[in-house]
């Protein structure tokens, strides 16, 4: 009897262990590709399972965002992780933004349903990489955003600091901080977030309580500099290989004029900087 209901006790424990690490915490624990793999294969039911409202996208996403930014009205946004496509829609959506957006995500196939609800629009250009490491230089965006995301990253410090890297002086932050899990290591108090924004030098923190699972937090980089603007890519895409120069737009591809890397550009128009070629 007592052997039973250790091996009851020892089963669920083991059932309960593998729902938490794979689908509680989306696979984070267990390493960055299986984060990827598990959006690979939600991919197409994203979008029905969060059931985004493009007007409330409006409220709560395009207008505030545009109106930290205001009276600019062309900035260029990064949005890493961008997923389907979400705050790039809502923005390019948007009749004020007149600016561009690079969007940038790991998973192809949630590229592939955000390439497919952009397609038509200009502005915007898919990148397939990671958030870890981005492929620009200091200060190249006026707007950083990453919504529900940057606790799936390998290490969400260091991506923060990466965010406040690529934002130029005096650029606005906005990312999502995620109140409701219990996901060890990953997950920031609004104290802590403050403060970890502070030393990173991001002076002005806002914290605003967004969904029961969320917050939204803006915040602003110290300092000034002029507004980066529309730039396309060829004048930010570092080569993520070499680091040494911009990529270049080639017929099929991207190619670092320094170590000949190539980006290929694949049917969805999304260029991958993932498997970067080596000539
Ligand atoms: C919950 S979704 C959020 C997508 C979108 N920002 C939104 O709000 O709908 C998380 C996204 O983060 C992406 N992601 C997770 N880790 C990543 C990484 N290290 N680099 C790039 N993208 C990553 C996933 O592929 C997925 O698309």
């Amino acid at each position: 009897m007592g052997g039973l209901v250790l091996a009851i006790l020892i089963t669920g424990s083991v059932v309960f262990l593998i729902w938490w690490l794979i689908f509680e915490t989306e696979g984070v624990y267990l390493g960055r590709r299986l984060v990827i793999w598990l959006y690979d294969v939600y991919a197409r039911r994203y979008d029905n399972i969060k059931q985004f409202e493009p007007t409330y996208e409006q409220y709560l996403l395009a207008r505030p965002l545009l109106s930290r930014v205001a009276p600019h009205r062309a900035p260029l946004v990064l949005d890493a992780a961008t997923g389907t496509g979400r705050m790039a829609l809502a923005l390019l959506d948007n009749p004020v933004f007149m600016g561009r957006i690079v969007a940038v995500d790991l998973s192809h196939k949630m590229l592939e349903q955000a390439a497919s609800k952009l397609k038509g629009y200009q502005r915007v250009d898919l990148l397939w990489c990671s958030v870890d490491e981005l492929p620009f230089d200091d200060g190249a965006f006026d707007v950083v955003t990453c919504l529900e995301a940057i606790e799936f990253t390998p290490s969400p410090e260091k991506t923060l600091r990466e965010f406040v890297r690529v934002l130029r002086p005096g650029g606005t932050l906005l990312i999502t901080n995620r109140l409701s899990k219990w996901m060890p290591g990953r997950l920031w108090d609004n104290e802590e977030l403050a403060t970890l924004l502070r030393d990173y030098g991001m002076g002005q923190v806002d914290i605003e309580l967004w969904q029961a699972d969320y917050n939204k937090v803006w915040a602003k980089k110290d300092g000034h500099s002029p507004i980066v603007g529309p730039r396309y890519l060829e004048e930010i895409l570092q080569c993520p290989s070499c680091k040494q120069a911009l990529m270049k737009k080639e017929a099929g591809g991207w190619q670092c004029p320094n170590c000949s890397g190539v980006a290929p550009i694949d049917q969805h128009g999304i260029i991958n900087l993932h498997h970067l070629k080596l000539k």
